[in-house]
């Protein structure tokens, strides 16, 4: 069964206040939802495998341990999880990017795939896939979906919050995908939005509406 992380520390709560905050502006919802994507990055890559080396200190040699030869895919769901690579990469420069554009459609609230584009060794890479929002969960099970098509066989999934309805659905679709959350909310209105949530990720971290 695949676990459930919810990251439950001082400095997500903080964060998560901010972003909340409907009288947050752009400028600082982008940023906020960058710092918490290196905060759960860390987290999300916890498990990755090291390999040692050995290196030259100034002082002697020493044992090392490195990801250098670890692959390692982010694949953000468009558009909003756009907003989370770039902190991501900064902490592993060498990790490759994949896309998937996916939309909710806005009665049916199932997801429509416009565009997807992966790398070449993404079979034998870790994919992390990043999305601020899992609500009905029907876009990041989706996702994974596509990424398990390309015969990758390790993935993650890193969301900011989420839904109880859309954990269920991704945990009963794909039991060896491990989440991590800052946040699971009460549960989904009408319009398969997060309650409370934060309103709509991509129109504010874009600045769209
Ligand atoms: C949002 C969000 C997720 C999806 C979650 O994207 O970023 O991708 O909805 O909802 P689900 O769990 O019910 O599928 P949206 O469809 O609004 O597209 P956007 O990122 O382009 O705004
Ligand atoms: N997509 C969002 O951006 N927000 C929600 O609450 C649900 C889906």
């Amino acid at each position: 069964m695949s676990e459930l992380h919810v990251l439950d520390h001082p400095l997500i709560h903080h964060k998560l206040s901010v972003l909340r905050d409907k009288s947050t502006g752009v400028k600082e919802f982008r940023e906020i939802v960058g710092e918490i994507s290196t905060l759960m990055f860390y987290e999300a890559t916890r498990n990755l495998p090291t390999e040692e080396i050995e290196i030259e200190t100034p002082v002697a040699k020493a044992k090392a341990r490195t990801l250098n030869n670890q692959k390692v895919t982010i694949v953000p769901i468009l558009r909003a999880g756009l907003g989370m690579v770039d902190p991501m990469i900064k902490l592993l420069p060498n990790a490759r990017v994949g896309h998937i554009g996916l939309f909710r459609d806005p009665d049916t609230h199932e997801p429509i795939k416009y565009y997807c584009k992966m790398p070449d060794d993404i079979a034998e890479s870790t994919a992390i896939i990043v999305d601020p929002m899992l609500a009905t969960g029907g876009s990041a099970s989706a996702a994974i979906e596509f990424v398990k098509e390309y015969g990758c066989k390790h993935i993650i999934l890193v969301d900011i919050i989420a839904a109880p309805e859309g954990v269920e659905v991704v945990r009963h679709d794909h039991p060896d995908v491990d989440i991590y959350v800052a946040a699971v909310d009460e549960g989904l209105n009408d319009h398969a939005y997060i309650v409370p949530g934060l309103g709509d990720a991509g129109d504010r971290i874009f600045g769209t509406k």
